[in-house]
């Protein structure tokens, strides 16, 4: 009988953790329980890529898994409109900011991500999402990333000459990030994932590390090994007891 008012006890707790965490505007934090990764180095050594692949959603949730890359953004690149916004982007296409550590990870690595998680032949699309807004696109800076570009693309048309690799490789120009609700997206909408890291506010959102991997693992779209990674830290937390109760 005691015992049941004992667990019953902790249950109200853990229900009222839940209820006073999920209301981000009472300020309430949860400490980060998985260790947001350190040893990033200061911005000016990281580098950027910027990459059109389809859906900026999907997009970001690719690349956010990937060791090495520090920071994600979701945005609109490649046209002539300024300002462009999601319900009128006019020629740009959706695209992915990736900032990354070029000591764990290089622009040849990312462009072979790039090239595995889309069909660059598909004409005016990609998946199920039809429009030029979804068209391929690698941004490149200066000719040593244009040479690589052209040596990729090369690369992936002589797997097939049955049919043409659509991909474009422009030079970079003005990258506009979407809007707020679309940073993150496949984090977003999996509630128990973002109390995990403590219901970051929307700017540390979309500048933390751990806010991409865990995008990227929402969506099931990191390379197996670092899903593997993520699911058992997850699952520790999950088994050790809610954060908030790891002692009582
Ligand atoms: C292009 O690369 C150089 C370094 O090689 C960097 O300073 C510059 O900011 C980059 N440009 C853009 C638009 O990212």
């Amino acid at each position: 009988m005691k015992k049941f008012s004992h667990s019953h006890q902790i249950l109200s707790y853990f229900i009222l953790a839940v209820i006073v965490s999920a209301d981000p505007s009472l300020g309430i934090r949860f400490p980060n329980p998985i260790s947001q990764a350190s040893g990033n180095p200061p911005d000016q050594f990281l580098r950027t890529a910027v990459f059109s692949l389809g859906s900026f959603w999907r997009a970001e949730s690719v690349f956010g898994c990937l060791d090495g890359v520090v920071r994600t953004t979701v945005g609109y690149g490649g046209g002539s409109k300024s300002n462009p916004e999601y319900r009128s982007l006019g020629d740009h296409a959706e695209s992915v900011q990736i900032e990354y550590d070029p000591r764990v990870i290089n622009f040849r690595q990312l462009l072979e991500i790039f090239w595995s998680s889309h069909d660059s032949r598909q004409v005016f699309g990609q998946g199920p999402d039809v429009g030029n807004q979804y068209r391929s696109i690698i941004f490149v800076n200066g000719t040593e990333e244009s040479r690589l570009a052209a040596v990729s693309k090369e690369r992936e048309q002589t797997k097939s000459r049955s049919s043409i690799v659509t991909t474009q490789v422009q030079q970079l120009g003005t990258f506009y990030p979407a809007e707020p609700e679309h940073q993150k997206f496949e984090l977003k909408r999996n509630p128990f994932l973002l109390q995990l890291i403590g219901n970051l506010a929307e700017e540390e959102l979309e500048k933390s590390s751990l806010a991409a991997k865990l995008n990227g693992y929402a969506a099931e779209l990191c390379p197996p090994r670092i899903q593997t990674r993520i699911d058992g830290k997850v699952n520790e937390i999950i088994r050790k007891g809610w954060p908030i109760l790891q002692d009582v």
